[in-house]
């Protein structure tokens, strides 16, 4: 049987480049307090006429040269997002159509940040049976629109940016390289620690200028409830997927974990027992991509020549659910 690999990854972010002090004028808030609680100091924002489609489809593009495919070769697109263009139809399908495809399956998953780890488990499955050959993997998300960009919401806005990381997946001869495992969880006792209630087919009206005027349609969150189980249940899954391998920490050249917050990846990373050198961040950049993270670092991570054939690399996330999964991958 064979094994799933990247074939190959892009990323792209929108030109509109936002500090921290940028966002000082907008709400009560600070580059002290952001860094210190967070890392981040700068994200990207959409301007008008940008979409998160239009974000997949640069992404896309990117990883499709590098593969040398072209888009006809593709024969499933699986759309990672939690934000996303409309209710329905998902963006997988508009994506499609902006690729200028038809008659393939366009998936869409929505596992928030933990949503890369949850396509990869179906994209891997779907290869290793032979399903299908060639899958866009899609992460990509516009969090700006949704941002409550006042004090009241400056918890969650300073945190989030937008932008969208693509990886091309196909079949390799099982020589011991590809996706090794994936695993994925969920425990939805928590799913309002970190939501949009609203506008939702569970109101009824399913959309009002009450709900609106409530906020209900912005995200919201429990940070120090997220904060606490990101660092529990990121490194814990590191250690499912070695366990599951036979690997141990020292065989790890390099961890992509999602990039929610530089303290929750440090506290990942010692809770994992790896070192600086073994870690890949770039959350100082960007902000919180949800879907995006992974790709976008993983995508930066091989251009700096972080990654060789043969390399182990772990792959982890936490997010709203709450979610979180992990995969271990021989590159
Ligand atoms: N700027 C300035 N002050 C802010 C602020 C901001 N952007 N956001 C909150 N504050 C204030 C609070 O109002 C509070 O003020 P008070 O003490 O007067 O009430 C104070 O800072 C401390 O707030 P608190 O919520 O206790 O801070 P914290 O240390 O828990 O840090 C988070 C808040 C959100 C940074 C932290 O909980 C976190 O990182 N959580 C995980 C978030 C995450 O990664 N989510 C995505 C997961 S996928």
């Amino acid at each position: 049987m064979s094994r799933t690999a990247f074939l190959s990854t892009g990323f792209h972010v929108p030109a509109r480049l936002v500090t921290n002090d940028d966002l000082a004028q907008l709400m009560d808030t600070s580059d002290e307090w952001i860094v210190q609680r967070s890392g981040i100091k700068t994200r990207y924002w959409v301007d008008t006429g940008e979409t998160g489609v239009g974000l997949a489809r640069e992404a896309s593009q990117k990883a499709l040269a590098k593969a040398g495919l072209s888009a006809s070769d593709i024969d499933c697109i699986i759309y990672c997002t939690c934000t996303p263009d409309h209710f329905e139809p998902g963006n997988g399908v508009f994506l499609q159509r902006e690729l200028g495809l038809t008659d393939i399956p366009a998936v869409d998953v929505r596992n928030q940040c933990s949503g890369f780890i949850y396509g990869l488990s179906i994209a891997d499955a779907w290869i290793r049976t032979g399903q299908y050959q060639n899958i866009l993997l899609v992460g990509a998300e516009v969090h700006s629109r949704g941002l409550d960009k006042t004090t009241r919401g400056r918890d969650t806005a300073v945190l989030f940016g937008d932008g969208a990381g693509a990886a091309v997946l196909g079949p390799i001869d099982d020589d011991g390289r590809g996706v090794l495992s994936t695993h994925i969880f969920a425990d939805g006792r928590h799913a309002e620690k970190l939501w949009v209630d609203g506008p939702g087919l569970a109101h009824d009206p399913y959309v009002s200028v009450e709900m609106l005027e409530q906020g209900l349609h912005r995200a919201v969150m429990d940070g120090r409830d997220v904060f606490k189980f990101a660092s529990l249940k990121m490194p814990e899954s590191v250690a499912i997927a070695l366990a599951a391998n036979r690997l141990t920490p020292a065989d790890v050249k390099l961890l992509v974990p999602h990039q929610a917050n530089l303290r929750i990846i440090e506290m990942v990373q010692k809770a994992a027992g790896l070192r600086d050198d073994q870690v890949y961040n770039n959350i100082q950049k960007y902000g919180n991509t949800t879907a995006a993270s992974i790709p976008i670092a993983l995508d930066e991570a091989l251009a700096a020549g972080r990654l060789k054939q043969g390399d182990i690399l772990v792959l982890t996330a936490f997010g709203s659910g709450f979610t979180w999964g992990s995969a271990a991958i021989r590159w």
